[in-house]
């Protein structure tokens, strides 16, 4: 079996798929590994690494891609892309499948087998390999950084013979994995800090990482669904949390946004009059902005400056931190590879749960149930 490792040619994408460490250990599992030339250099892995590790180096996505049984990708493939695999390629990537109704019909027309690492359900068992997981850690962690570098204050308490400074006051909203990541993150960066979450569930995490939880009363009675997400709030659930977040906010210097609920548009948490109403000087960093944004004012991949208030809306951290993000990724897709193949062959077993939730086409079907109710849904509106 050959397995492919493409450059990836999304713009500002620096991550690869496999590493030469990851290579080494599919190769000795019997997995023939080829390399497209240039493929790690965004995260520092030269071709020579590549080949220590038993790969072959090719010249071009037209060979790599014409010869691949299986291609190991990061972002999506684009069109033009798809139409260079041959039929039946087995693919795994992040697909964004819910919101992707062309590329999920274009895989199935082409009949190949994909995988999105995006639907690798939060099970123990796929732990290794959830690299939504992976990767909203490097955001979280880097959504602080990226406040601390912004925000025209000190993070920490700092007793100098000029005066006190007080630590800044860090609020971050939606408590899953880059949320807790974020608390953890300004917590050592000496903040005081504050989660804030629908599910009344991760009070107990964010006490942990020793910061504190705001609980507001939205009438919730169950907030989280059976496979632990968050369910979205009713049209007047959503207007009292606008309500009540638009006071806080204003106690904050800094509010990081992270609220989520799978498949759908990123939850209005903060308007552009709470933004008005906070403090000249004050920084959101908003990770939902490719998903709409969890703040009105914020624009994908822009740094936006109203009232004072300067408002970022990076869509790929994890693309800035190459190394340890490539890393992470690495492993999980070579542990979701383990699931597939067997002896060094495909042996991909249908009626599994970590497949039934990230296959999304084969044999020309959709397959994925999820992805197949989000384009009828799409399709009738
Ligand atoms: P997650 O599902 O672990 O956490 C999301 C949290 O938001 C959950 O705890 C959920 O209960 C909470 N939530 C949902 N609706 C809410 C509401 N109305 N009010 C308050 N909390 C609410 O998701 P994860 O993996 O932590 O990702 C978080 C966000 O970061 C996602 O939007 C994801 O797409 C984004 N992300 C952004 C990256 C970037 O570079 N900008 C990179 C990776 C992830």
């Amino acid at each position: 079996m050959k397995l492919a490792v493409p450059r990836e040619t999304a713009p500002g994408e620096r991550r690869v798929a496999l590493t030469p460490d990851a290579v080494a250990a599919l190769v000795k599992s019997g997995i023939e590994v080829m390399v497209e030339a240039g493929a790690g250099a965004g995260a520092f892995h030269s071709d020579a690494d590549f080949q220590t590790a038993g790969a072959r180096i090719v010249p071009d996505a037209a060979t790599l891609y014409g010869e691949a049984d299986v291609v190991a990708k990061v972002q999506r493939p684009t069109a033009d892309e798809v139409n260079r695999f041959r039929e039946g390629t087995v693919l795994v990537a992040y697909l964004q499948a819910l919101s992707s109704p062309d590329l999920v019909q274009q895989l199935a027309s082409r009949r190949i087998t994909s995988f999105g690492m995006e639907g690798i359900p939060r099970i123990s068992r796929a732990q290794k390999m959830d690299a939504l997981s992976s990767q909203a850690n490097i955001a979280g962690y880097k959504a602080v950084l990226i406040a601390s570098e912004s925000l025209a204050k000190f993070f920490p308490m700092l007793m100098t013979a000029a005066g006190t400074v007080f630590a800044a006051r860090v609020l971050v909203i939606g408590a899953g994995v880059a949320g807790l990541q974020a608390i953890a993150t300004a917590r050592r960066l000496g903040a005081q800090v504050w989660g804030y979450d629908v599910r009344a569930a991760v009070k107990e995490q964010v006490e942990s990482l020793g910061a504190k939880f705001l609980q507001f009363d939205l009438g919730v009675a169950d907030a989280e669904d059976k496979g632990g997400y968050a369910k979205a709030l009713t049209e007047e659930q959503s207007r009292r949390q606008q309500d009540m977040l638009a006071e806080k906010t204003k106690e904050f210097d800094v509010v990081v946004t992270t609220a989520l609920v799978p498949g759908r548009t990123a939850p209005r948490l903060i308007t552009k009059e709470t933004v008005a109403g906070m403090r000249p000087g004050s920084v959101i960093v908003d990770l939902a902005a490719e998903a709409g944004g969890n703040c009105e004012l914020t624009r994908p991949d822009e740094i936006v400056v109203e009232h004072g208030v300067t408002i970022h809306g990076p869509t790929n951290l994890p693309a800035t931190m190459p190394v340890h993000a490539s890393q992470l990724y690495a492993r999980n897709v070579t542990e979701l590879l383990r699931e597939l193949v067997k002896d060094g062959a495909l042996a991909i077993d249908f009626e599994d749960e970590i497949v039934r939730g990230a296959c999304v086409t084969h044999g020309g079907e959709v397959v994925s149930e999820a992805v197949r109710t989000a384009l009828a849904a799409r399709n009738a509106s």
